[in-house]
């Protein structure tokens, strides 16, 4: 066990299958306290046994919510902070900002938006600023968001970001993977340096998972699991993540895009402060929240 995770709390969204349940399953083996996330009941039921039986000495709970509508993100807060308190703690050490999710057709959420910026960009948005109180109450405490490669040659139509107009899966997944990046870069930028809670993106490389064939077309199901095939198991991912959240030395680092425990290359269009802080503003109009002060 490392003592270092000992009586540290974790969140990590989309922990119910793929690299937020590797990710999980690491950080209760390592000892720490895990508090998973997922969208049904049954899997996170499952998935609370499963991780909750790799560690006696850690504490497994699960919430549910379905992290596509702005309420159930503010409801899952509420439910984080009341887990804490239940569990005589006043500060949360990390969020990884993991679930994800690809879709083929346009959807719109309960709430009006386009279901991948929704989920792969905005709940963690939200989620981010309603835990950030918690989070700052830890000595040292960080947000690990789950980008991709796939942002490479992405960027934001601001007159369409959600690709509403001409819609198209694939474009639209690498935005939402562009925007994870931007947002790291704005949250530190805001948090700047003397702050105990730092932001990082991750890279988890191509990653033997479902993702691609969760309600997509026959072939696209097909295809993904041609090409994920030469990928790694998602307890290749889940060990940077795990790094990140926790390697004191890496608290000033000045790098935010990291794959395998190193820096990786963001694009430019990743590392854009203008752009960083317009998408910034898009999402506090977008999720409803006033000037975000950190
Ligand atoms: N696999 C790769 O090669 C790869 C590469 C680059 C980046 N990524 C990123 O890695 C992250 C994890 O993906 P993965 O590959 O591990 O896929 P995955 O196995 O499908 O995991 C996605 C997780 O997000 C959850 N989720 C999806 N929609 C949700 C919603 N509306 N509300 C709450 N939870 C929701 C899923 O729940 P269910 O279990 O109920 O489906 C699942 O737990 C994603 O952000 C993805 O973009 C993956």
């Amino acid at each position: 066990m490392d003592m270092e995770l000992l009586k540290k709390t974790y969140v990590v969204t989309g922990a119910t299958s793929g690299i937020g349940l590797a990710s999980a399953a690491a950080l209760a083996r390592a000892g720490a306290d895990v508090i998973g996330v997922g969208r049904s009941t049954e899997r996170c039921r499952q998935a609370e046994m499963a991780v909750g039986s790799l560690n006696p000495a850690t504490r497994v709970h699960y919430l549910t919510a379905d992290l596509s509508q702005q309420g159930e993100v503010r409801r899952l807060a509420f439910m984080i902070k009341d887990r804490l308190a239940a569990d005589g703690k006043v500060a949360l050490d990390g969020l990884v900002n993991n679930a994800g999710t690809y879709t083929y057709w346009l959807t719109l959420t309960p709430d009006g938006i386009e279901t991948q910026w929704a989920v792969n960009h905005l709940a963690g948005f939200l989620l981010t600023h309603e835990l950030l109180p918690l989070l700052r109450t830890a000595p040292y405490a960080r947000v690990v968001t789950v980008s991709s490669d796939s942002h490479h040659g992405a960027r934001i139509r601001w007159d369409d970001p959600q690709l509403r107009r001409r819609y198209d899966g694939l474009a639209a997944y690498g935005t939402t993977k562009l925007a994870n990046i931007l947002f790291t870069v704005e949250l530190n930028r805001r948090l700047r340096e003397e702050s105990s809670v730092r932001a990082f993106a991750v890279d988890p490389g191509l990653v033997k998972t479902d993702i691609a064939m969760k309600g997509t077309p026959a072939l696209v199901s097909w295809a993904w699991k041609i090409r994920r095939s030469g990928g790694t198991g998602p307890e290749v991912p889940a060990r940077c993540i795990q790094y990140l959240l926790i390697e004191p030395s890496i608290q000033h680092a000045t790098q935010q895009y990291w794959k395998n425990c190193r820096p990786a290359r963001a694009s430019q269009a990743a590392l854009d402060n203008r752009s960083a802080s317009r998408l910034w503003m898009l999402s506090e109009g977008l999720c409803g929240i006033g000037e975000w002060s950190s």
